[in-house]
């Protein structure tokens, strides 16, 4: 985020009407001390110039009124801020803010476009560890204060304030001026240290002060637990990540392996959501995240987060390794057939070379008989015993499998059969 430079002149045209000329950077933020008292029981608007636009008609005697980027609060010295956020060119201009009918901030803003310093950045942070980040300030802003202040829900609380360096239980501070960082550290973090900071310059002037601000946004990550889960490569597969304290809080998954980049989820609760490769439900009665991977990759695999938004600045996750094999049931399968089959024709041959080894006995040649001793006696054999029917075939005499039955039947279908 911008640094923001706020050029705070305030000076007393009347009474009535106090003119503020706030500078600000764009992408950055402005928060002015108006040196008025916030009067609780009066009506407070903000309009801009000068067509007069309503950004903020409140009559309700809150001490914190928020209207999209803009808010108008009582501060601890009960005075009047002006806080507007993320500035960009068309905040440009003259504003009216009326605390009540005594006086009126006239308030001109510019907005600049400056790359002096980094745009806010989100730092991440594990419960228990140590928080450091920093905020970049121009060299104008060398010797002035620096103060760090956090966003409350409807507040803007002081954290630290430092000229060089300070502590204040967890919470350090330093102004790094060869680097121009302001620093804060917050050692042993914990769930509710996670939110917007805001490192801020604040200029004293006369009856008045002005800040240049950073902002930051610190969140909280807590791991709670590790489990593993395993599926086959193109099976479906389900997971649950359990939150049964956080039942109704939005549910996510990310891949860690991936810096948790993209997170899922499914974005309505109680509801199946497609998401991609998995199908995903945010049960708010058990408070599980259903998470269906309807066909499994190999890519899949890794280390998942199963998170939850605690709140904005605070998430809670397990983690979970999720773990593909490949399915080997059709190779198994396959394997037997092959060998199955194998089996069969193995037999097969066993049986076939035995078989065939006996085939010269299956035509009998009758001792007894006159063989024909000149082969041009020609094929008058009237001794040879031929059987063809089934049950002969337990006869040792003549022996065919059916195959045989059929083959050496017809290489012999001229000769006479004789039974
Ligand atoms: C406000 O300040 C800027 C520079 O900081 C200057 O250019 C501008 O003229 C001032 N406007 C008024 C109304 O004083
Ligand atoms: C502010 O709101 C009141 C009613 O709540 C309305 O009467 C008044 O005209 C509004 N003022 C502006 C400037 O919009
Ligand atoms: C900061 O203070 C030092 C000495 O105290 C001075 O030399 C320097 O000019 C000051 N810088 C700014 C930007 O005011
Ligand atoms: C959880 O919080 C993170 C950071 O604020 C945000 O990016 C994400 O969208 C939130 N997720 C859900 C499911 O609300």
């Amino acid at each position: 985020m911008k640094i923001l430079l706020i050029f705070f002149t305030f000076y007393l045209i009347s009474g009535a009407v106090r003119c503020f000329n706030v500078s600000g950077y764009s992408g950055g933020s402005v928060l002015v001390d108006s040196g008025k008292l916030w009067f609780s029981d009066s009506p407070k608007y903000m309009a801009k110039l000068p067509e007069w636009r309503t950004i903020i008609n409140h009559t309700k005697h809150n001490k914190w009124i928020n209207e999209g980027r803009f808010t108008l609060f009582q501060n601890n010295e009960r005075n009047l801020m002006i806080y507007i956020r993320d500035l960009n060119q068309h905040d440009a201009g003259r504003y009216q803010i009326g605390p009540d009918g005594q006086s009126i901030i006239d308030m001109t803003l510019n907005v600049e476009e400056d790359s002096c310093c980094k745009v806010s950045n989100r730092v991440m942070v594990n419960i228990g560890e140590t928080a450091s980040f920093s905020c970049e300030y121009s060299q104008n802003h060398i010797n002035h204060s620096k103060i760090i202040f956090k966003e409350g829900k409807d507040s803007v609380e002081e954290m630290i304030r430092t000229y060089t360096s300070s502590t204040i239980g967890r919470f350090s501070g330093y102004d790094c001026r060869n680097k121009k960082l302001i620093i804060l550290r917050i050692t042993a973090v914990t769930p509710d240290d996670g939110g917007v900071y805001l490192c801020g310059i604040w200029i004293y002037r006369h009856s008045f002060s002005y800040s240049i601000i950073t902002t930051l946004h610190l969140h909280v990550i807590t791991k709670v637990g590790v489990s593993s889960v395993s599926g086959y490569s193109g099976g479906g597969l389900m997971i649950k990540c359990e939150h049964p304290q956080y039942k109704t809080k939005p549910k996510y998954i990310c891949k860690e392996s991936d810096g948790c980049s993209e997170r899922k989820s499914p974005g309505v609760q109680d509801e199946w959501m497609e998401n991609g490769d998995v199908s995903l439900y945010d049960n708010t009665r058990a408070g599980v995240l259903m998470v269906f991977f309807r066909e499994l990759k190999a890519a899949d695999a890794g280390t998942y987060r199963c998170g939850v938004n605690v709140s904005h600045y605070t998430e809670i996750f397990t983690e979970l390794q999720l773990n593909v094999k490949h399915d080997f049931s059709m190779i198994i399968i396959i394997s037997v057939c092959v060998i199955l089959l194998l089996i069969g024709g193995f037999t097969l041959t066993v049986w076939k070379l035995r078989h065939k080894r006996r085939d010269p006995g299956s035509v009998q040649i009758n001792s007894n008989d006159d063989l024909p001793t000149i082969p041009s006696d020609g094929l008058l054999y009237a001794a040879v015993s031929f059987q063809k029917h089934e049950e002969s075939l337990s006869d040792a005499a003549v022996r065919f499998s059916k195959d045989d039955v059929h083959c050496d039947y017809t290489a012999v279908s001229h000769c006479m059969r004789l039974n």
